[in-house]
């Protein structure tokens, strides 16, 4: 039988060749492998970013940015969270099984309160508890979970489990971690140091128009030369080289290289060939993005389709869980 993947994705925050080379990848070939389910996570956006004016736009577009990159509607369950209500009625019982306690010794918990000391609401304490709704509504056996993410997956284990010793059943298995394998790619950003994505301005995004990504390549931070043939790669460097890689084919690469090995590198004329070889591979994504942003038929269809499928899917766990917490219908 297949396994049941889940994954969550945020409703802010744009995709970014760290992105896409990185976890997209990895949630395309998951397609063919398993039964996937993945949704827009609205409801944990207003944790930090109420914004009603944006709401919907942000989740379209996020949207059309994933199904552009390749998630697709007819392998996988795409949807909204917020459009599948179950998920918030699991999460109001699972409320009921997580202590206090542990949820405020979480540590995207004790950030959040470090950081915004003024914006410390419930729906932030409770954070991992929906996230755990989020994937247990579906039963899900596996999350593609990033480090940060790695707490909240384990305390998903927690109430499933405390949840089946409670009630003395088998009913919610235990998700694990999917794991990528070795073969994560990571981006490095454009500003000398670190992850794409982490800071403004580092990274390149897959709807950044071809001049917004010639110039934020052009200003990408380099060195000042190779002073000595063979001198070792300063970190910036060797960053834009991790790109090269990732983008250019082979004898590019080993052209560069060479030309840095001999000390007559021009770091001008490798972003010039960085950023024509990003746009090879981002210009038509962004094209589609465009395309299914603009398509507001497609998307509500392809929304609506989802979003039956996962209610479908919703609709049984809840219904178990009810049945098995005691709750009966009185019509
Ligand atoms: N918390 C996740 C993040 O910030 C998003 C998310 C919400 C999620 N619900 C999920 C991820 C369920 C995996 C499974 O990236």
């Amino acid at each position: 039988m297949k396994e049941i993947v889940l994954s969550g994705i945020r409703s802010t925050g744009n995709l970014h060749l760290g992105n896409y080379f990185g976890a997209l990848r990895n949630f395309i070939k998951m397609q063919d492998e398993n039964l996937c389910y993945f949704f827009i996570a609205d409801l944990h956006s207003l944790t930090t970013h109420p914004d009603p004016v944006n709401f919907h736009e942000n989740v379209k577009t996020v949207l059309a940015e994933y199904l552009a990159s390749g998630l697709d509607p007819e392998k996988s369950v795409i949807f909204v969270q917020s459009s599948v209500p179950e998920v918030s009625e699991l999460y109001t019982l699972m409320n009921m099984l997580a202590y206090v306690g542990e949820l405020e010794r979480t540590a995207s918990f004790k950030e959040k309160v470090r950081k915004h000391p003024n914006n410390v609401n419930a729906g932030l304490l409770t954070y991992p508890v929906l996230m755990a709704a989020d994937i247990l509504i579906h039963r899900a056996n596996k999350v593609p979970v990033g480090k940060d993410q790695e707490q909240h997956l384990e305390m998903t284990r927690v109430f499933a489990r405390r949840f089946n010793n409670m009630y003395n059943v088998e009913f919610f298995p235990e998700p694990a971690a999917y794991n990528f394998g070795t073969e994560l790619i990571k981006i490095p950003g454009l500003d000398g140091s670190g992850k794409m994505g982490k800071s403004e301005g580092n990274g390149i995004y897959l709807a950044d128009d071809e001049k917004t990504i010639r110039k934020k390549v052009m200003r990408a931070v380099t060195d000042s030369g190779p002073a000595v043939p063979g001198a070792p790669m300063s970190e910036p460097v060797k960053n834009l080289f991790v790109i090269l890689e990732t983008v250019s084919d082979a004898d590019t690469v080993s052209f560069f290289k060479d030309r840095y090995d001999a000390g007559e590198i021009r770091y001008g004329d490798l972003k010039k060939q960085l950023a024509d070889d990003i746009c090879k591979i981002t210009l038509p994504i962004r094209e589609r993005i465009l395309e299914i942003r603009n398509n507001e038929k497609y998307l509500s269809e392809t929304v609506r389709y989802g979003v039956a499928k996962a209610r479908e899917s919703a609709a049984a766990t809840l219904a178990g869980v009810k049945e098995i917490m005691g709750f009966k219908s009185f019509y």
